[in-house]
């Protein structure tokens, strides 16, 4: 069968993998093509176990794959045959040079851009997926059309908004999508050949046309502001465990104002993912590199007080437990940055088992789908962390429980049961807030929450 038109994708990870599976499930003319430099990934995405867990993602892949979806690691083939190429490779913080530790690290967007230039026959629109810095398309315009084919590569920019854990929902139905180009008569032909794609399935409302700069700069933006809802209400929770005010009734009385709302007012241990650290600190970086130090102050508070919070959990712990862990096992429940996800980058699990570790605690870590990763992101550590799938067995002697994900499966365990088989006194740190306390506390446990009073059975 023919195809009305070859969408090609460079890059086959938590946001390549999903969006284009979900474009070829709405849009069976277009043949879909993900590719990547990784062997090992793309062979996943070919078999019956996907490289990511996102709920649902099994079932749209497998109704579309081999049919007008394919994974494959053919590059340059994928970009002679496309007339449209989205690009979502890794866009992650520089670890190097300039700017390392906060600007983005833009190599493999080049080497993509330059791929495209060297292996392209004829023009093409290419369509920036991953987050990236406000005028990032006005460098890859000067590397894609300074070529002497006499093709014309316009850039679109059309930023991901998915949140991982719900990828497959919010590709399905999302809050909106955005889509900015330049605006120019071949600038405006390129960008409706993307919504062109959308309106298969979003309402034409909920898309979005805007300038590509602006585009460019609003998905940081959202993700600055979600980030900033966060630690915002995690700053109040320490000044709830001081007065003994409740953060989540804080957090529901002022959600009620409809000016505020009440989504992303849930306290925790901190915020984690891949994103939101690293696109705040994007921003920052660009802020001072236009002399704007006060927008840059502002937005990098929002990441101090994330680091805070992880880094008060710890304290919060070892002062607690009488202020020693050595030797102590303590089990920690999820390792995943949020729950149906096994994806643990920026976790703060990560940092509270470092921390732990640090302290010579025996750590066990327990998690449904992030034992895997959390292996590799703990592998300095040679003693002290053992990983074991089974919540009870990882529960079974320790003195202490840190509950560090919201998986539905850890409110729905015997914590009776739980807390016979540990050492006493057992205490509970439960770092995002999913658990009956008050049960908690009634069956024996010490029980210490975020933004609450302590729940203790002796004091000191
Ligand atoms: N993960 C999220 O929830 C999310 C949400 C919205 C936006 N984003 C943005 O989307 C982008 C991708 O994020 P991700 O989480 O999917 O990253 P990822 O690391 O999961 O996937 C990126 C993929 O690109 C591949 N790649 C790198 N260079 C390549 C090249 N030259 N040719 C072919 N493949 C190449 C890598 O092998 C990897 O598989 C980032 O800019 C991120 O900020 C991520």
């Amino acid at each position: 069968m023919g195809f009305e038109k070859n969408i090609l994708c460079i890059g086959a990870g938590y946001v390549g993998g999903p969006t284009m599976a979900m474009i070829a499930r709405k849009c069976p003319q277009y043949k879909v093509t993900v590719v990547d430099i990784d062997k090992e990934k793309i062979k996943a995405w070919n078999s019956s176990n996907l490289p990511i867990f996102e709920p649902g993602l099994d079932e749209i892949v497998k109704k579309s794959r081999g049919k007008n979806l394919y994974f494959s690691t053919e590059i340059e083939k994928g970009i002679e045959e496309s007339q449209i190429i989205f690009v979502s490779v890794n866009t992650p913080t520089k670890t190097f040079g300039q700017g390392a530790g906060r600007a983005a690290d833009l190599q493999y967007w080049e080497k993509t851009a330059r791929e495209i230039l060297a292996y392209s026959g004829s023009s093409k629109v290419v369509v920036e997926k991953s987050t990236l810095p406000v005028r990032t398309a006005s460098a890859m315009e000067r590397i894609l059309n300074e070529n002497s084919k006499g093709m014309r590569f316009e850039i679109v920019s059309n930023p991901e908004f998915l949140a991982e854990g719900t990828a497959i929902k919010d590709l399905e139905n999302p809050d909106r999508v955005l889509i900015g180009s330049r605006e120019t008569p071949e600038g405006i032909k390129a960008r409706k050949e993307v919504v062109e794609i959308y309106l298969n399935w979003v309402p034409k409302e909920k898309i979005i046309e805007s300038n590509v700069w602006s585009s460019e700069l609003s998905k940081l933006t959202a993700n600055a502001f979600l980030a900033q809802r966060i630690s915002s209400i995690n700053s109040i929770s320490a000044l709830c465990e001081k007065t003994e005010a409740d953060i989540d009734e804080v957090a529901f009385a002022i959600g009620m104002d409809s000016r505020i709302g009440p989504k992303y007012l849930k306290s925790s241990v901190g915020f984690g993912g891949s994103c939101f650290k690293k696109d705040i600190l994007n921003l920052v970086y660009i802020c001072e590199s236009y002399g704007l130090d006060k927008t840059a102050r502002y937005w990098e508070s929002v990441v101090d007080i994330n680091d805070w919070q992880q880094n008060r959990f710890v304290q919060n712990m070892l002062s607690n437990m009488f202020n020693t862990v050595a030797g102590k096992k303590i089990a920690i429940f999820g390792f995943a940055f949020k729950a149906n996800t096994g994806d643990t980058r920026e976790s703060p699990a990560i940092r509270v088992a470092q921390g732990l570790l640090d302290e010579h605690a025996e750590v066990v870590i327990t998690d449904p789908k992030a034992l895997e990763n959390a292996k590799k992101d703990l592998k300095q550590f040679k003693q002290g962390v053992t990983f074991e799938a089974n919540p009870y067995k990882a529960a079974k002697g320790a003195h202490a429980v840190a509950v560090l994900t919201e998986w539905d499966v850890y409110r729905a365990l015997d914590y009776r049961r739980i807390f016979k088989s540990m050492v006493q006194p057992a205490f509970l740190f439960d770092g995002r807030n999913i658990l009956d306390h008050k049960k908690l506390f009634e069956t024996g446990f010490n029980v210490f929450a975020i933004g609450k009073a302590p729940l203790k059975h002796f004091r000191y």
